[in-house]
């Protein structure tokens, strides 16, 4: 199977570039690198299976394959806003691309849109059916926007051009690889609890969040590929809800730091809550979250710990 995964050399990109290949896959992993690296698949250059290509999404590209994973867009709000036009039009014309070649070529194509579809959910937990509530003109808009778009080209393919597609809606999902600076709120609190800095708590802290491992994440998205004859959207994420402030203590006590808590104005448009009703996961892809969030987070503070060299927690 020739499987090409756009935005390889992103976070989730790279686990499901390693995944794919070890699964014994051809994988292109294409990406323009602006918000993934190099060093994110640096250990697969090399495997026979492997290969970068160079690209932006925003121009087409014809390559033979079976599968698409689509993923190339910056997902963290400090990527994603910091060229908002940019951003949507990755989500749209990238989409629109991808698309075009999945249509060409006859292959299944999957696109990891997101729970920012739901926008500030009025409805708890949210499922596939539920069509959200999003500020059109917001600072987040380019994002969440842009990935309805990009669901609704999807639609679109599949009944005017019967492409075969796949859409997975992820919940924040963290692991190693997240990049340190991507103002995500798990980096943020790893990597400020390591070196001792305070964590910063946008309004109350009693926002709730879901939190699923990379791992999980990446085995959802293989379930969701090759289940015949579903579309989708399917929710994948974990529905265990935490509060931000029990987020921030976990991450204290795993990196042993002594850091305090620091509270700052709520931002624009941070949803409240939001939680993943997962139904549809567990009765067609018969999958559930399996890493607690204790297990996961300190995998990836060890490997925060790593690529910070080894900084001593302040005390
Ligand atoms: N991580 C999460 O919690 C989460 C949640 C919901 C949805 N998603 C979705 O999953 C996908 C991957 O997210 P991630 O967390 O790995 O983000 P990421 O920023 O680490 O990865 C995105 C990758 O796409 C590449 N890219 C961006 N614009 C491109 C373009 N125009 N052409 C080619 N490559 C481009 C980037 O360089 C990067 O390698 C995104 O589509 C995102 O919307 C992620």
């Amino acid at each position: 199977m020739r499987t090409l995964v756009t935005g390889g050399a992103g976070f989730l990109g790279s686990h499901l570039c390693e995944r794919l290949v070890r699964d014994g896959h051809e994988v292109i992993c294409l990406d323009n690198f602006f918000s993934g690296k190099r060093a994110n698949v640096a250990h697969l250059r090399g495997h026979p299976n492997f290969e970068i290509v160079l690209h932006d999404i925003v121009n087409p590209i014809l390559l033979e394959v079976d599968r698409i994973y689509h993923l190339a867009c910056p997902a963290s709000p400090v990527h994603y806003q910091y060229n908002p036009v940019k951003t949507i039009k990755t989500s749209v014309m990238g989409t629109i691309n991808m698309l075009g070649l999945a249509k060409r070529v006859k292959a299944r194509i999957l696109l990891t849109s997101t729970s920012e579809v739901y926008g500030d959910p009025q409805e708890h937990p949210q499922t596939e059916s539920y069509w959200g509530h999003v500020n059109p003109i917001g600072v987040r808009s380019c994002y969440d926007e842009g990935k309805r778009v990009a669901e609704c080209l999807m639609m679109d393919y599949h009944r005017q051009n019967n492409v075969d597609i796949r859409i997975v809606r992820i919940f924040n999902t963290y692991g190693p690889r997240m990049a340190i600076n991507d103002g995500r709120v798990v980096s943020n609190f790893c990597v400020a609890a390591l070196r001792g800095e305070n964590l910063e708590i946008y309004g109350d802290g009693k926002q709730t969040r879901s939190f699923a491992y990379v791992d999980d994440l990446i085995e959802g998205l293989l379930r969701m590929m090759e289940t015949p004859d579903l579309t989708g959207p399917v929710n994948i994420g974990n529905p265990d809800e935490f509060t931000i402030l029990e987020l921030a203590s976990l991450a204290i006590e795993l990196a042993h730091s002594s850091s305090k808590l620091k509270y700052m104005p709520a931002r624009p448009d941070d949803p409240v809550r939001r939680r993943p009703d997962i139904s549809m996961a567990r009765k067609y892809l018969n999958w559930e979250p399996a890493t607690p969030l204790r297990k996961g987070l300190s995998s990836t503070m060890e490997a925060f710990r790593h690529e910070l060299g080894g900084e001593d927690p302040g005390h």
